[in-house]
């Protein structure tokens, strides 16, 4: 093990969020909340739940406050949920959220796309949420988006990167999420992309999220270990996509990360038989084999 990676990651499961955003099966409120339930017995601290957006542009997350409502939280667990706006704050308040996401991204195109506004104009929605936020108590973590490539624009600079993830750092974000939301990134690029937002960020402010289009999210996941990074974003089960990047295929496994770091000596505190499980019988509701290659391997043991 190289002796820069942490001793320990903790892993942000997106799955019931950004996995399920982007299925064409809708498995129900029930079986989210079961989702989330059983993602609560796996060990897992961070289970990002839901989203407060509009359900006119992301209908799969309506339910957002029924969910909220229904799962039983366990204690030290959080049950982050996103927020476009203080529209989106408001509800997920009224709904009993102690921690949303907000989210921008680093291309002015894509950001357009995903959420109607510009890149300066979505953080300046931001300002209300992080004040409202600050007087409740209620912590925020702020993803950026396209990092390391855009499906309308391309390459995206470094620098605009540097400069979104720092904005949100200087707005209150406690963490920063950098998205490779397509999932082209390579581990020379990721690696690059990590340290440049790290000359301006505290590593320990920042988490890394791989899409596996292109098959690299684990070789870049390790690259951005190697730097040192302590915070993974990933989905049971491999689902997911956004709505709003055509062709972005699904989140890293979970259970290819845990299998991973397992391997690597890293604790996570994630019990990777139980976190199989229950991708495979997420799979099962979407009517599809597990997309985690651990999973499929460990159910056929
Ligand atoms: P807009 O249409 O510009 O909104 O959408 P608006 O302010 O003009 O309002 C229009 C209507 O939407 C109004 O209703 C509002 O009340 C309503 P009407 O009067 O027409 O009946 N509205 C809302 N309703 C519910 N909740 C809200 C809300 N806000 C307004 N929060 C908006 C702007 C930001 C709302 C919209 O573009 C949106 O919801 N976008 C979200 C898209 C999304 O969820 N994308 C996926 C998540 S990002 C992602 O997956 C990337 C990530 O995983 C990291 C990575 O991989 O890179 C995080
Ligand atoms: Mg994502």
């Amino acid at each position: 093990m190289s002796a820069s990676i942490p001793a320990q990651v903790r892993i942000v499961e997106v799955g019931a969020r950004d996995g399920l955003q982007n299925e064409a099966i809708d498995i129900g409120t029930a079986a989210k909340i079961e989702l989330i339930d059983r993602l609560s017995r796996t060990g897992l601290r961070n289970i990002e739940a839901t989203a407060f957006v509009s359900p006119k542009w992301v209908p799969q997350m309506a339910d957002a406050a029924e969910v909220l409502a229904g799962i039983t939280q366990a204690p030290g667990v959080s049950y982050p949920v996103l927020v476009p706006n203080e529209q989106g704050y408001a509800r997920a308040l009224a709904a009993g959220a102690r921690e949303v996401a907000v989210f921008t991204a680093a291309s002015e195109t894509f950001n357009r796309k995903n959420t109607n506004a510009g890149i300066d104009e979505s953080l300046q929605r931001f300002t209300p949420v992080l004040a409202r936020a600050k007087a409740d108590g209620v912590k925020v973590r702020g993803y950026v988006s396209t990092v390391l490539g855009c499906p309308y624009q391309g390459e995206v600079p470094l620098a605009d990167v540097v400069r979104v993830a720092r904005s949100l750092h200087v707005m209150g974000c406690y963490e920063i999420s950098l998205g490779d939301t397509i999932g082209v990134g390579t581990p020379g690029k990721a690696r690059a992309m990590l340290q440049a937002v790290a000359a301006e960020v505290p590593m320990d402010a920042l988490a890394v999220h791989f899409h596996d289009t292109y098959g690299q999210a684990l070789a870049n996941l390790l690259a951005c270990l190697e730097e040192g990074v302590g915070v993974i974003d990933s989905a049971v089960s491999g689902t997911g996509g956004c709505p709003y990047a055509k062709g972005a295929s699904g989140n890293v496994a979970s259970e290819d990360v845990v299998y991973m770091l397992d391997g690597l000596g890293v604790r996570t505190g994630v019990d990777l038989g139980a976190l199989a499980d229950t991708g495979r019988w997420l799979a099962s509701l979407l009517g599809r084999e597990t997309s985690s290659r651990v999973g499929k391997a460990l159910g056929s043991r």
